[in-house]
Formats: structure tokens, sequence, C-alpha cells
């Protein structure tokens, strides 16, 4: 999709539709509605005065007004004044994208929803507008037959005031090249596994870091060994595709030694659960378990966006968890990176054993912050449902900056505990520990387990098994693959550039 921002009045787009945000409180229309009013001869006034159209949240009008340079006005409700923030913004547009696309519109006008009567910031309104519109069109297609209805091709954002042109138009790039990011991120998380192995991910961490001009290595069996990635290597045995590991860097100039950000995402392909084999209900869906290396890819391929003046590295262990000859069994001890022995009670637990190893790599490379994204247990699905991720850390600092991207993003996040007196739990009689233990507090317990590779590292770990996934249609998300933590990783460290420049700045 195309998207363009343009100067003065919606009524003046010779476009296919307009989209016009109205707030439910039926005060006096202002700015962009207003015009459209006026220019309808005042329709929006009349569907308003006869009770058809209040402005109830995600609610839709479709106008046919005659004599204008459009032959549709959509009206979406963006709720009341005092609830409207920006994910709602972002819901808000989607809805009206779902309307236009089911119309079999192709060109759109919007307006910037919740920045005029919404009181809502500018800036990040048209940012919101536009990840909402983006999100809300996509559909994967790749292994259809026949072509889904024909996606919107032109998107024009009106901005009717000159003298923010400039920041409206990066807002704007930013949240269309966000969107895409998340888009790309679902279309991995969508793709079977039979058409993405560790090597296939690989190859599209490759082409992600030519494209933004990073440095990638991915490390095979025999460096793996060499380094003593015991873990990895250990659940990837039972596979015919080989485990890897990607590192991604992202190094600017002249701030290498000043700061760097670790980024761990969950590669795990596919997940049978190993030799604990998990059930054969629902199993299509652990080709979703690499959500996590998903969010990370997706984050890489919009830095250039953010260009943080900081080093950002993107750790992804990757394997295809698999029963076999070869295969990792209960007993069994392996040894991690950093040396700890664990023994293995559950194969399905693999999750943290690939984690436990690309800790210890973070670790050598001496990190100011780490966090990890992992689809890691089904446990914290029990506790969030699918509307938040847990957020496991003991740093109130990162906690905060962590959450505050959360809301900005709509990607939302709820602290769970992890507690030192958890750990008794994951003791091995034979080992150093266990890779899984009870099933009560499940997603605690492996969290737990994290914090021992991850002893002096500031570090959050954001168990995203609840969100990679949408079971249902939401506005802005289709059942399947999210790209959850795209927006949230971007929104994070776009935070963090702002406060280093801040700071250098006084
Ligand atoms: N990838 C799964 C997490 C998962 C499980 C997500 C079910 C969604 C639904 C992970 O590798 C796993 O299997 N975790 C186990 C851990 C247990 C064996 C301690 C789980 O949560 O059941
Ligand atoms: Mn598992
Ligand atoms: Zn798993």
């Amino acid at each position: 999709m195309q998207v363009q921002v343009k100067h003065g009045n919606v009524a003046a787009r010779p476009v296919a539709a307009w989209v016009v945000g109205i707030v439910e409180d039926g005060g006096a229309l202002r700015g962009a509605a207003l015009a459209v009013d006026r220019a309808t001869r005042g329709a929006i006034t009349s569907v308003r005065r006869a009770g058809d159209f209040t402005g109830r949240f995600l609610e839709t009008l479709v106008l046919y007004p005659r004599g204008l340079r459009t032959r549709r006005v959509i009206l979406v409700g963006l709720g009341p004044r005092a609830e409207l923030d920006l994910h709602r913004v972002r819901l808000a547009a989607a809805q009206a994208a779902h309307k236009a696309r089911a119309l079999g519109v192709a060109t759109l006008a919007t307006v910037i929803h919740g920045a005029g009567r919404g009181g809502l910031e500018p800036e990040r309104a048209a940012q919101a507008t536009v990840e909402g519109t983006v999100l809300g069109q996509y559909r994967f297609g790749a292994y259809r037959t026949r072509a889904p209805e024909a996606p919107l091709r032109r998107l024009e954002v009106i901005e009717h005031d000159a003298s923010r042109a400039r920041q409206v138009r990066e807002a704007v790039a930013r949240g269309a090249g966000w969107a895409e990011a998340a888009c790309l991120a679902r279309d991995l998380v969508n793709t079977p596994g039979q058409d993405l192995d560790p090597e296939r991910l690989a190859a599209h961490a490759r082409e992600i870091a030519r494209g933004a001009r990073l440095k990638v290595e991915v490390f095979g069996v025999p460096q793996m060994e060499r380094l003593g990635m015991g873990a990895v290597l250990a659940v990837g045995r039972g596979s015919v595709h080989p485990p890897r590991f990607i590192v991604l860097d992202h190094r600017p100039a002249g701030h290498a030694r000043e700061e760097t950000v670790v980024v761990i995402g969950k590669g795990v392909t596919f997940d049978t659960g190993g030799i604990s084999l998990k059930p054969k209900e629902g199993m299509q869906r652990m080709k979703y378990d690499m959500g996590g290396a998903a969010a990370v890819l997706g984050m890489f391929s919009a830095l250039p966006s953010v260009a943080p003046p900081f080093r950002v590295v993107g750790l992804i262990p990757t394997v295809e968890n698999m029963p076999g000859g070869r295969a990792l069994k209960p007993g069994d001890i392996v040894r991690t990176l950093d040396g700890t022995t664990v023994e293995v009670t559950n194969t399905d637990a693999e999750g943290r054993l690939l984690l436990a190893d690309a800790l210890a790599y973070a670790r050598r490379l001496s990190p100011t912050v780490v966090v990890d994204l992992a689809t890691l247990t089904g446990a914290v699905t029990i506790a969030l449902g699918h509307l938040a991720a847990g957020l496991f850390t003991e740093d109130e600092a990162l906690a905060r900056e962590l959450s505050g991207a959360a809301a900005a993003s709509g990607e939302r996040l709820w602290p769970l505990p992890l507690w030192n007196e958890y750990a008794a739990e994951m003791r091995s009689d034979t080992g150093d520990l266990l890779n899984s233990a009870g099933r009560e507090g499940g997603a605690t317990l492996a969290a737990v387990f994290l914090k021992h590779f991850a002893r002096g590292m500031r570090w959050a770990h954001l168990d995203i098994a609840s969100t990679a996934w949408s079971p249902a249609d939401r506005p802005h998300e289709r059942r399947g693959g999210t790209g959850f933590g795209v927006r949230l990783l971007l929104e994070w460290l776009s935070l963090r550039a702002a406060s280093r420049a801040a700071a250098r700045a006084s």
C-alpha cells in the first residue's frame, strides 16, 4: 500500500472514499469532520440527529453524498473522548479500512483520528492512524489459490496545518514502516514449519540484514560446538534440519563502546515437544513457536527508521524440536554455554534451554540491557488470556520503560513475579538445574530458570506465548500470527534513542 501525506481539506481529495472519525459525545463538529459535514450539506449532522450514528467506538456508517470529489464517506466511531487513546485510534483506523476493503475501495483519504476534538498529539495520532490502516489490511495469502479481495492501493493522510507538515510526514512514514515490519513478522509466524526451518529462518535474517544494512552472522553446528552451546545443540539434535544461531548487529560508528542493547528471540520453527511429545489437539499451531524470533527480525527490518545511536544486537537460537533416534531424552544432562548443567525432565520445555545459551552469549557482549521475547509457556495464557504478554524483570526502571512502550504501541505487558523462592523447585539432584518442574506457576518457573542465566545483567523476559497468535479476528489483527513485539521493541528503542539525544543536548 502506498501511503502519502496531503495538505488541505479532506473534502478536496478525489479518491474512492473519505474516512472521518467521530468522537462520541454529541458536541459540535470541528475541524475535518465539520468540513466534511459542510461539503455534504449537513449529512453528518443529520445522521447524528437521527441517532443513526453516535460515534460509538468502532461503529461505522457509509454516506453517499452527491456532487463531491468522492462517492463515499466512511464514518467511524472513536468512542467517548475520555477513553480515546492511541490504541483506540489504531483500532478505529483498522475498522474503517476493513469497511473500505469490503466495499472494494482502492484509494482512501483519511483524517488523522483523535487529533482534533480527541486532543491527542497530532504526530502520534497520525502514526497510529496509519499503523491501524496497514495492520487492518493484512492477509496471509501465500498459500491460497484464489486471491483474497483486492487490498487498498493508496492511503492519503490529510493534514490541514502546513506548519506541521514535516513532523506529520515523518510520523506517517514511521507508522507505515512499523506496521509493515509487524506484517513481515506475521508472515514468518504464519508460514508452515515445512517451509520455515532454522536454515530458512537464517536466510530471512540475512535478507533483512541486507535491507537494513546490518551485520549478520549465522553459526552452524560446528561453530556452536566450538563455542559450547550445548543446549541449542541438544534441542536441535532430533531434527533433520540442523540448528542455527543467528546474530544481527546494528553498530553505529562512534558509539560502539557506550551502550549495547541485546534483544533475544526464541526461534523454534516447529515444536512437537520432542520425545515428551505434545498432544495432537492444536499441535499445528506450534509453527508459531518462533514468534519471538519473528519479533526480533521484524524490529530489525525497521530499525533504520529509528537509527539508534547505540549498538543493538539481536540473538536468535533456532531449532526444530522433533522426536527421533538422535533426539534429546528425558534424564539427559546438557551443558550450557556458561557451563551450567541442566537435567532435562521434559523435552517440551525446550525454549528455556535455547534462551540459556543465548543469555550466556549475550553476557559476552557486556550489554547495558537485555530483553528476550519467547513463546515460552502455555501457563502465561492461563494467567493473562490473549490480551497481554507476561513481563518478568526485577529492574524497575526497565519495567517502566517497557511498560511505557507497551502503552504507546498498544502491545500490552503485565508484570508477573520472579521471586527466588520459586527456584527451589528447579534444582536437580544430578546436575545444577532441572528444565521443568511442576505445572503450577509455570510461567514464573520458566522465568526463574532464565534468571539463573541472566545473573548480573539488566534483563527483562517477555513471555509472548499469549499474544504472538490471535485466536480471533480483531480490527487490527486477523486470526493467526500477530507480529506482537515488533512495534513494542521499536517504540522502546525510540524512547531510549530520544532520551540519549536529550541527555547529550543538556
Ligand atoms: N512453545 C511451548 C509453549 C506453549 C505451550 C505455547 C502451549 C502455547 C501453548 C513451550 O515450548 C512449551 O511446550 N512449554 C511447556 C513447558 C512445560 C513442559 C514445563 C508448556 O507450557 O506446557
Ligand atoms: Mn515446547
Ligand atoms: Zn516451545
